[in-house]
């Protein structure tokens, strides 16, 4: 990372001619269960990762904002009196939308000379976008300290995907990307937005923070839990694990279109249920005993879009508990059975996603393997136990290749905190 910051700061330099005035980092995603259930009012544990977006950036004197992509080599600039989309460079859309809610929001942005580099695979299903909204919105946020908190800062991020760049995404992944915490999992509520960071019960050799204990109590439907998070070293002893996420290297072609077409499903589900349950509001208000009752009534393509809905709610309850009770297996259970309702109900898996989770669950010390974020492509998230990560990485690998003829990318991921600007000395 302080490589990254160093080789940032000085193409700043070279960009624009002075030093950044910040440099913010912002955090890709894994999710580690609850896919597709934040469009449906319903809850998701993910954690930001060590994969991240970083944006240099110093004010300008004038209402120009001047975006240099280093990735991309490519350098794009606009006026904030007029924002308009970006055809030819679509990778500045998220900025653009960023500022122009800001703006909307009254706040008064300077321009902005930056520079955006990050290493979170694009297309992987690891939320760069959300990061590189999440990045821009902080940077302004840095640079002119108007009062936004975090909370609010996602949602104007979600709201730029949604309306400017016209992604119909849900809240998740630019509010992991703001309120992530380092070594734990957010548990959010995507109605309430209520959100309680729940400890990793596992020793990472990648773990670089030993949190305080803390009682902390989380109100669902179902009832209150509570919990003490003991941090690395204290209470049960702590088997070692860590989370591994595989590149399937298949880029989601399809997500946009099949993304929106779940979401009608899931509303066309609500309203068909909602003639026996009048009152609920969104598929999170279903009980798996409900749905029971009352899936006779739905067509066939909707009833198993519901059931996963439904179920995946209650995966993620029980994934919290799991945790907890530091179950890994019980919790890498659970993950499997979120991949196996999201291949066979959802059908947002694809051969190649299928292939890898396959050869994870082949190894001995896997808790657990699933396809993580929209589908279709991207990244699996698994569970390792410490010792079988490199026969881990060395099956799956051969395995996947040998099937797809694909070398796929391999990472053991930290846990790190949300976004934050990274200070570091200029020599
Ligand atoms: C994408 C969206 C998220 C969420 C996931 C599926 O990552 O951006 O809001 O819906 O898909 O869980």
């Amino acid at each position: 990372m302080q490589d990254r910051i160093v080789d940032i700061r000085q193409k700043f330099e070279e960009s624009f001619g002075c030093q950044p005035t910040t440099v913010v980092r912002a955090p890709g995603r894994v999710n580690l269960i609850g896919e597709h259930t934040d469009y449906n009012d319903g809850y998701v544990l993910p954690v930001a990762i060590d994969l991240s977006i970083l944006m240099a950036a110093a004010p300008r004197p004038d209402r120009q904002v001047v975006l240099h992509a280093l990735d991309f080599e490519q350098r794009t600039e606009f006026s904030l009196d007029d924002i308009q989309h970006d055809a030819q460079y679509p990778w500045s859309d998220y900025q653009r939308g960023v500022a122009f809610f800001l703006q909307e929001r009254g706040f008064e942005l300077p321009g902005v000379n930056a520079v955006i580099s990050g290493d979170i695979p694009v297309g992987s299903g690891l939320s760069s976008s959300a990061a590189v909204e999440v990045a821009a919105a902080y940077t302004w946020q840095v640079l002119s300290g108007f009062p936004l908190s975090r909370v609010r800062l996602a949602l104007l991020c979600q709201q730029a995907e949604n309306e400017f760049v016209g992604m119909k995404c849900g809240i998740m992944d630019q509010f992991i990307s703001t309120l992530g915490q380092r070594d734990h999992a957010l548990l959010i509520d995507c109605r309430t937005l209520e959100h309680e960071a729940v400890n990793l019960p596992w020793r990472s050799s990648r773990t670089r923070s030993a949190p305080a204990e803390r009682e902390t109590s989380f109100a669902t439907p179902r009832g209150e839990f509570s919990s003490t998070r003991l941090g690395a070293g204290e209470g049960a002893p702590r088997p070692p694990a860590t989370i591994v996420v595989c590149d399937t290297m298949k880029r989601r072609g399809l997500v946009d279109s099949e993304y929106n077409a779940r979401r009608r499903e899931c509303e066309e589900g609500m309203r068909l249920l909602q003639k026996h349950l009048p009152r609920i509001k969104a598929l999170r208000d279903i009980s798996p005993a409900q749905f029971e009752r009352y899936q006779g009534d739905l067509p066939e393509v909707v009833r198993r879009r519901c059931r996963h809905i439904v179920y995946e709610n209650e995966r993620v309850l029980q994934s919290v508990e799991a945790l907890r009770g530091n179950d890994l297996a019980t919790f890498g259970r659970l993950m499997n059975d979120s991949h196996i309702s999201l291949r066979d109900d959802y059908q947002v898996s694809c051969q190649e996603l299928n292939v890898m989770v396959e050869a994870a669950w082949q190894v001995e010390g896997v808790y657990g393997s699933r396809l993580t974020g929209a589908g279709f492509g991207g990244c699996t998230v698994s569970l390792v136990a410490g010792e079988a990560v490199e026969p881990f990485r060395a099956h799956v690998a051969a395995e996947y290749q040998a099937a797809t003829g694909i070398e796929p990318q391999i990472y053991v991921c930290a846990v790190e905190d949300g976004v934050s600007e990274v200070l570091v000395s200029s020599s």
